[in-house]
């Protein structure tokens, strides 16, 4: 299943591989955060990962592929039956499609607001308007996040159109092939769409395997490093 989901995502294994470094990147942002969604959580590793790590924390995971929905919460029901009262944090999974403002209004009916969003591996394997849509339903949508909610985006990401190496621009190539739409993003294009929707850069950080971890935060809060 695993395999079979991953296929045509990313390198496989990837996401097992990221789970510590993302959780390591995250961990002073967690720390202040109590309710915490995620887009686009695929298998839920990384959801589970930090769940487990920041018992304090309530996740929100969602996903667009309703197969992957069941696995997510069929694995996160097998885990607690093996380890009774962990992972009572990870709440039901829910279908989320960023470019549906009704599935927006679903949320509403959870237990917000939530003052971080995570994504991972999203922006590259989507048509742009979903980086819109993800920063234009985040800054519009008071009633679901907090006044200084921050929102965590990872994945690759070119500088100023520039690809970090060959790596980057066969894994882009790659992905056009597959969908025109998709692609490798530029990380000022997504910072001015942050900014067009009232976030600000606060930290962009290299990750391992030319990764980057970008934290937005809805606030004046000054930026650490670039
Ligand atoms: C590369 S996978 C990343 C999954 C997981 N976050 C990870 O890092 O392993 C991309 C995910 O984006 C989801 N996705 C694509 N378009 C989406 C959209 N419009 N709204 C929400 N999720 C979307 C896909 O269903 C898929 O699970």
């Amino acid at each position: 299943m695993e395999e079979e989901r991953q296929k045509g995502w990313s390198v496989p294994g990837s996401w097992d591989r990221n789970k510590a470094p993302i959780s390591q990147a995250l961990s002073p942002y967690l720390i202040s955060s109590s309710r915490v969604l995620e887009v686009a959580s695929g298998l839920g590793i990384h959801a589970s990962h930090l769940a487990l790590e920041h018992p304090h924390l309530q996740f929100q995971p969602t996903e667009l592929d309703p197969q992957l929905i069941h696995y997510i919460n069929d694995t996160a029901a097998d885990h607690r039956q093996n380890h009774s009262g962990s992972l009572t944090n990870l709440s039901t999974a829910i279908p989320f499609d960023v470019t549906r403002s009704s599935d927006w209004d679903t949320l509403s009916s959870l237990n917000g607001p939530f003052d971080l969003v995570m994504t991972n591996n999203l922006l590259h394997i989507s048509p742009w308007t979903v980086t819109q849509k993800l920063f234009e339903g985040v800054g519009s949508r008071t009633d679901l996040f907090s006044g200084a909610v921050k929102v965590a985006i990872y994945g690759p990401f070119r500088r100023n159109n520039v690809f970090s190496g060959p790596n980057d621009e066969r894994f882009d190539a790659s992905l056009r092939e597959r969908d025109v739409a998709w692609g490798i993003r530029d990380l000022e294009a997504v910072e001015r769409v942050a900014i067009d929707n009232g976030f600000e850069l606060k930290e962009a950080l290299q990750m391992p395997a030319n990764n980057w971890e970008l934290i937005f935060v809805r606030s004046n809060s000054t930026r650490k490093c670039i």
